[in-house]
């Protein structure tokens, strides 16, 4: 089985290729991707950069020339949910895009013609991360997830994004990944440990919190692979 773990910047791959520790490094359109092998499992890891296009680029490399058979995202997010504090994890159950916005023509906030508003992600996977939360004792939040290419630091977009979408966290790559995956049929599955709660403090908390809130969402990816052998 071939699985791609993703994440968007160096810090969240970071962790995933320090556990690992051997791997190959192949060049593709301006990324680098990461192939190993665990407990049988043949493994495609790589970062995005930033935001919709870089990461459903990434994504498409990932499915269309390495093979992946399953995709799993890993992370870190804003917060909406007040339940969410830093380091914690939410695992999206569907995902949207906070920034289309073609309203004028009488569609939805998010909403693509010939799109979904909403992607879900894989069932299984959900179960499997579901398993894995209930093994290491650590709350996981099942929720919408909305992307946008915007870093949100501001409570009015915030609540806004909340309200409309009925989102628990914001990110800028997940639901890209997720129209990806969906329309080459490859289940997949977006996790993210909070940073900030992406009020106008975000900028600070992400940049403190980034590295050891990516940690918690790579310790708990390695740990579904263990449950995917
Ligand atoms: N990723 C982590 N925090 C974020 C925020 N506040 N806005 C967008 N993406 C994020």
């Amino acid at each position: 089985m071939k699985i791609a773990i993703m994440g968007a910047m160096q810090e969240e791959i970071e962790p995933l290729l320090e556990f690992f520790e051997k791997y190959e490094t192949i060049e593709v359109a301006g990324n680098k991707y990461y192939t190993t092998e665990y407990k049988g499992l043949e493994l495609i890891i790589a970062y995005s950069k930033i935001g919709k296009v870089f990461a459903s680029l990434t994504a498409s490399t990932m499915i269309q020339k390495f093979g992946a058979e399953k995709l799993l995202f890993s992370g870190v997010a804003g917060a909406i949910n007040p339940k969410l504090k830093i380091g914690d994890l939410i695992v999206a159950t569907s995902l949207c895009q906070h920034d289309v916005d073609i309203t004028a023509f009488g569609h939805p906030s998010g909403f693509i013609p010939e799109g979904k508003l909403f992607y879900e992600s894989d069932k299984e996977l959900l179960e499997i991360a579901k398993g894995v939360a209930s093994d290491m004792g650590k709350p996981l939040l099942e929720g919408v997830i909305a992307t946008g290419d915007q870093f949100v630091a501001d409570e009015v977009r915030k609540d806004w994004i909340g309200t409309t979408f009925k989102a628990d966290a914001l990110e800028m790559e997940g639901a890209s990944v997720a129209v990806v995956c969906d329309a080459l049929e490859v289940p997949f599955f977006v996790l993210r440990a909070i940073s900030d709660t992406a009020d106008m403090d975000a900028g600070f908390s992400f940049d403190e919190f980034l590295k050891s809130s990516a940690k918690e969402s790579a310790k708990f990816t390695i740990s579904m692979l263990d449950k995917m052998v």
